[in-house]
């Protein structure tokens, strides 16, 4: 039997369904082409912000055994010299036929204009908005996410400065994920990305009584995360008629199949990458083959969705 793991996402062609999540060595084209020579689909950089942002001090990532725990505060060295990085990377891609997605945030409602601007014109395949991070906007003081119409309106303002298609990045962290995903469509998103990662967490040096990461609380990813992203996206896959990605703790084959059965078009990996490797792309495709072989099935669209 022939298994063909190739996806279109939001009208772009994907050689597989994985890709390199945000935040994760998206920060260099280098890198980039090596994840994707390792067996990604799609590379997603490392949110991209108008301003350079330092990010938050050492220690900002912890492997606390069964999962990941970050503050990275974001850090990244702003749009002018990120959009060289992905000028450079679609370069290398395009050969291999492996895309490329842009993540971009903003402190407030208006900047992620001129930033979806600024970033499109470097031509990336599709837009990530990052709505799911703490933000620093005043007005609100918290993510935009959690605002169902807050998250609509970021939405409006990235579609009227890009001619990409846009995926919305929804969190975990709110009553009712539905009623976000259902905003941000209503906005014109033309995908959705779930999830980012779940908290804040707090994790302690029992010794000093003191948090191990520098800014205290972080973002808890890795296996910890999956039920919760699998549901998230099952629900949303059940609510919205556009493509889901699907992240949270996906470290094998097994795990992707979960994603597609609950709706998933593409599959996120991020923290695996800290337990396995970059190999760990090219075995979830192999894995996600065996998968399809037992149970005749040539496409991913034959089990798309079929399951929850
Ligand atoms: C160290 C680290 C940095 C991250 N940085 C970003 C980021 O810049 N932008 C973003 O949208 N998500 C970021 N994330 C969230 C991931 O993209 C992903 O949504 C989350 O970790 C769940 O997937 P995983 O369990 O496969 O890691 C980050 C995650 C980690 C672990």
């Amino acid at each position: 039997m022939s298994i063909d793991l190739s996806v279109t996402l939001c009208g772009v062609h994907l050689p597989n369904p994985t890709i390199l999540a945000s935040g994760i060595l998206g920060l260099t084209h280098e890198v980039m082409v090596r994840v994707a020579e390792a067996g990604a689909g799609a590379v997603t950089t490392k949110s991209i912000s108008l301003a350079p942002r330092d990010g938050y001090p050492n220690p900002v990532v912890l492997d606390w055994g069964p999962g990941l725990i970050n503050a990275v505060g974001l850090s990244n060295p702003g749009v002018e010299v990120m959009v060289e990085e992905i000028r450079a990377a679609k370069e290398r891609l395009a050969p291999l036929g492996v895309r490329l997605i842009a993540s971009i945030f903003a402190d407030t409602i208006y900047d992620f204009g001129p930033t979806a601007r600024y970033v499109s014109a470097a031509g990336p395949d599709l837009i990530e908005v990052n709505i799911s991070c703490p933000n620093l906007d005043d007005d609100y003081l918290q993510m935009f996410a959690a605002d169902p119409y807050v998250a609509g309106q970021v939405t409006r303002r990235v579609k009227g400065n890009t001619d990409r298609p846009v995926l919305v990045k929804l969190s975990p962290n709110v009553t009712d994920i539905v009623r976000v995903a259902e905003a941000v469509v209503e906005a014109g998103a033309d995908g959705i990305t779930a999830v980012n990662s779940l908290g804040p967490g707090l994790i302690l040096d029992i010794e000093t009584g003191r948090p191990i990461l520098a800014h205290g609380t972080g973002g808890v990813s890795g296996p910890p995360l999956r039920p919760i992203a699998v549901r998230c996206v099952r629900d949303i896959y059940r609510a919205v008629d556009v493509p889901v990605v699907g992240m949270g703790g996906v470290t094998s084959g097994r795990d992707a199949a979960e994603m597609v059965l609950v709706g998933a078009t593409a599959v996120g990996i991020g923290s695996a990458i800290a337990y396995q490797g970059m190999k760990v792309f090219g075995e979830v495709c192999r894995e996600l083959e065996s998968y399809m072989e037992r149970h005749g099935f040539e496409r991913l669209e034959r089990f798309r969705g079929r399951g929850g």
